[in-house]
């Protein structure tokens, strides 16, 4: 992992991501929606880089992995059986004074309001289930209920035994989906850290019983791959070991990993020995079994699963907070984003010297196409004086930015162009016939 490590504040995370069209509130133009946001254009490209690198790194990349795309309304049975319905609860207190709610464990003082400030106003806490609730078809009774699934999770385990019958994969194997989950969180908070409706990308790897421990410590490296690939550095990011008492109801082992966020050290994604809890629940609710049947003829079995659970917006928050650096350069300061090339929405920018001269911008033009038939995420930046440009594509984390000048088109420097780097600033003359590969470098 990298070693960089910084003291950004997150304020000036939300206000970069605001300004340069990576995130923007839910629902602003009306005053908002608590707990919800909405991706902007550059925002979009990075989630779904991050997404892509996710599902070619555990999935695609693999030949132990299957992935599938489940509904995100299920059957009401499959959060019954789940246990969601029973235990999916946050504890909630409401002042008697102000009448404000909040989650009892994550008061500053759990005495405190920290709406109106009176202490001592808080009745007995209350078990709140964080699942939206909702109805499917005209009829609003309660055979219609159902939710917004709170995780990815029940959509690969509703679906196993339809995998094993489609592929009859050997175990250990796993199936992976990515998609939105949905949690009515009493306080959501801390901009995309917790929301009320979040991406997830979740694994459930199907193994032997006896293996699982040895299966859980590859996941715990295979995480740590993944920090690597984001661009985290290896001192912001923290195992820790969960306590019986505070795991879900369905784990027998959890690691949860930290990350060093602005607001402090703070989970970033889980790991979990699922044991057969959820397999068994569904053979107990649907009565159909889902016992995996080796193909060396031995006994039949509930395969046990490791869980590695990944929130997109936390990795999201995480690639943002270590990529953001500020420098000074001639005696300006500069905000930028180093971002892993592999993650950065734009990879190159093309910008001609002057943008009233015909044969300039005609020859700038002729480059941008190629670099876009063979790059692919590239911009053409043609307004404001070039430091400006520079600036800006430095704080949305443009690697290269290309500028084609009047030595382009004729003379020694002729079919040349100047390649400048984002982390450095460091500019080079680069024949045309070497930008794509130059251009392509991580
Ligand atoms: N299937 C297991 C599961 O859902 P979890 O610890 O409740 O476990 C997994 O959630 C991950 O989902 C978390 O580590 C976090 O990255 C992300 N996550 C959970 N709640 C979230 C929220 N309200 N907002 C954003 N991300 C959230």
């Amino acid at each position: 992992m990298s070693e960089h490590k910084n003291e950004v504040k997150l304020e000036d995370i939300v206000s970069l991501a605001k300004r340069r069209g990576f995130i923007y509130p839910g629902s602003d133009v009306y005053g908002g929606l608590a707990g919800t946001w909405d991706y902007g254009p550059l925002g979009v490209s990075l989630k779904r880089n991050i997404m892509n690198l996710w599902w070619q790194m555990f999935v695609d990349g693999r030949d132990d992995m299957y992935g599938v795309d489940a509904a995100i309304l299920m059957n009401q049975k499959v959060w019954q059986a789940s246990g969601h319905v029973d235990t999916f609860t946050d504890p909630l207190v409401e002042c008697n004074t102000c009448h404000a709610r909040h989650r009892a464990d994550k008061l500053d003082d759990a005495n405190k309001c920290p709406n109106c400030g009176q202490t001592g106003t808080f009745g007995e806490a209350k078990q709140f289930n964080m699942m939206f609730k909702t109805n499917v078809g005209p009829v609003d009774d309660e055979n219609s209920v159902s939710y917004l699934r709170p995780e990815t999770a029940q959509g690969i385990f509703t679906n196993f035994k339809n995998v094993v019958d489609s592929f009859y994969p050997d175990v250990p194997f796993g199936i992976g989906q990515q998609g939105k989950a949905f949690r009515n969180e009493i306080s959501p908070r801390d901009f995309v850290f917790r929301s009320r409706e979040f991406e997830q990308m979740e694994i459930e790897y199907f193994v032997k019983e006896e293996n699982w421990e040895a299966e859980f410590e590859k996941w715990v490296e295979l995480c740590k791959q993944w920090f690597t690939a984001l661009g985290l550095p290896e001192s912001s990011v923290h195992e820790l070991e969960v306590p019986e008492e505070d795991r879900a109801h369905y784990s027998k082992r959890t690691i949860d990993f930290e990350f060093d966020y602005p607001i402090g050290r703070e989970e970033l994604m889980g790991l979990a020995y699922r044991t057969d809890f959820d397999l068994k629940n569904i053979e107990r609710v649907s009565k159909k079994s889902m016992e995996y049947r080796p193909k060396d003829g031995s006994d039949s079995y509930v395969p046990h699963v490791i869980e590695p659970s990944f929130g997109v917006e936390r990795a999201l928050m995480a690639v943002l907070v270590s990529a953001y650096r500020e420098d000074e350069q001639n005696g300006e300061k500069r905000i930028f984003l180093a971002l892993p090339y592999d993650l950065a929405p734009i990879k190159v920018a093309v910008c001609p010297l002057a943008k009233n001269n015909e044969a300039l911008v005609a020859k700038a033009r002729d480059i941008y196409a190629m670099l876009k038939e063979q790059v692919g995420d590239v911009l053409w930046i043609d307004s404001g004086n070039i430091g400006k440009n520079y600036r800006k594509m430095d704080e949305i984390g443009v690697p290269y930015v290309v500028t084609v000048d009047f030595e382009t088109l004729e003379g020694d420097q002729k079919d040349t162009v100047t390649l400048r780097h984002r982390d450095t600033t460091n500019q080079e003359r680069v024949e045309l016939s070497n930008l794509i590969s130059e251009s392509k470098k991580r």
